[in-house]
């Protein structure tokens, strides 16, 4: 039996690593005050068709969907704002005093895309939405919980991407003016893209077939019909980001991939050499009117989502080794057969007081259990022979310097503890 196509199994090595990066983000959204949301992972069909857009990839092509038994169409979630968003809706967040409503999530998502490196169909993403607020800080708060968040990680070759999407009417003109530019030679194009040419022409922009077409090259840019409010908006957020030091490209021809954007759009990459091309890691912005979409009232968000294992892929490139906490505080030995019970009994009180302790379960000779202490990493070796019991002491041994000293059995726990505490592992 082997694993679905564009899935992947997270072994022990690897998920510590996953440990590191899903906790620097979640100290992160402590710091600028964002509470964790866990929403189901999977929910009515309707919700990202009606969310994400159905002239979208992700709902016409790569959704998860089936009929439950109760003849229901659910669907895996593809991403993870239509589901916040419903469920601030449906938990009536909008009447909260503390506004705007602050919320992070991480989790698996699914799409059924061609799997390739970087890109499967179930993956994890990290991300976050501040729901309730206009306010060009806020998209600078976004920004830059995402930037730090890379910058702790010490990625180097990270490149933020921004532009903006304009509102409804910036958005009806752009629109206008797409279709007129590529209505005459729309037979050249795929026929998704007829499709999209008066459904969402915007789409046209990001198809994966025709993304070397030169019209698209040519196409007429957002930022030139963007009116004086939307502008205006995009000059504060860019003032904002500058303040604060945030280097951005500005690029007229990001659009996302999603329906619901709307004014700030972003995209971070990975640019490290060696990946052929660029990576994105993150993408986000403002979407106005999902809330309405959903039943609530006028409610402004913005958000991001971050691939968790696009970024892992990038530290590897980047050779970037994460603190991982893979300390064994003590390997205890036994020299006999009857040694064991003593030796379970003194595991027993080391992890009682979170000394991280392991022993042998394999019947290893002594030779073998000490190269398995040293295999494992162990900081100290306790060894136990029947003449240590009958003392009730025994040698505690420091696998760092060498040196062995004897302490009272009644004494061990205290000692490791302190050594331990010594060295600030404990
Ligand atoms: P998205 O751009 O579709 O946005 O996905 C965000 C990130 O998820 C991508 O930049 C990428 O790192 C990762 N990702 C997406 N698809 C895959 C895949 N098949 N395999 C591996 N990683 C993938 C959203 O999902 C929006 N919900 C983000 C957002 C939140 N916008 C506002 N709020």
């Amino acid at each position: 039996m082997i694993l679905p196509r564009g899935t992947h199994d997270i072994l022990p090595e690897e998920a510590a690593k996953w440990h590191v990066i899903e906790k620097v983000f979640m100290d992160l959204c402590r710091t600028y005050q964002y509470g964790e949301i866990r929403t189901p992972i999977f929910e009515h069909t309707e919700l990202f068709e009606r969310g994400v857009g159905d002239t979208t990839d992700i709902v016409t092509k790569e959704m998860y969907t089936f009929e439950d038994k109760g003849g229901r169409s659910i669907t895996l979630r593809p991403e993870g704002t239509a589901s916040v968003v419903r469920a601030y809706v449906e938990h009536k967040l909008f009447g909260q005093v503390n506004q705007p409503v602050k919320l992070y999530y991480k989790g698996p998502m699914f799409r059924y895309e061609r799997p390739q490196g970087g890109r499967q169909r179930q993956f994890n993403q990290m991300g976050l939405e501040a729901i309730g607020s206009f306010d060009p800080a806020i998209d600078t708060e976004v920004i830059s919980l995402a930037m730090n968040f890379f910058q702790m990680l010490g990625l180097p070759n990270i490149e933020l991407v921004i532009n903006s999407l304009g509102d409804k009417e910036s958005r009806q003109k752009h629109r206008e003016a797409l279709i007129a530019h590529f209505e005459p030679n729309i037979d050249e194009f795929c026929a998704d893209c007829h499709t999209r040419l008066y459904k969402n022409p915007l789409r046209i922009l990001d198809c994966k077939k025709d993304h070397d077409h030169p019209l698209i090259q040519t196409a007429p840019s957002i930022l030139d019909f963007l009116n004086e409010e939307s502008k205006s908006y995009f000059e504060q957020v860019k003032r904002y980001l500058e303040a604060i030091g945030i280097s951005y490209r500005v690029d007229p021809t990001l659009v996302r991939g999603l329906d619901y954007y709307n004014h700030t759009c972003f995209e971070i990459m990975s640019v490290e050499e060696g990946f052929g091309g660029q990576m994105t890691l993150c993408g986000g912005g403002r979407y106005h009117g999902l809330v309405e979409e959903f039943g609530g009232p006028e409610a402004p968000g913005i958000g991001f989502g971050m691939g968790a294992e696009r970024i892992l892929i990038a530290l590897e490139k980047a050779q970037i080794a994460l603190p991982v906490d893979n300390m064994l505080d003590c390997y205890l030995i036994t020299a006999q057969p009857e040694a064991e019970l003593k030796a379970v009994e003194l595991m027993a009180a080391f992890r009682k007081q979170r000394i991280v302790a392991e022993k042998d379960y394999m019947g290893r000779k002594l030779k073998a259990q000490l190269k398995d202490a040293n295999r494992k990493n162990a900081r100290f070796t306790v060894i136990i022979g029947e003449t240590e019991i009958n003392q009730r002491a025994y040698q505690l041994k420091d696998m760092e310097g060498g040196e062995q000293v004897e302490v009272a059995e009644e004494m061990l726990v205290h000692e490791l503890l302190d050594r331990l505490k010594r060295e600030e592992r404990n």
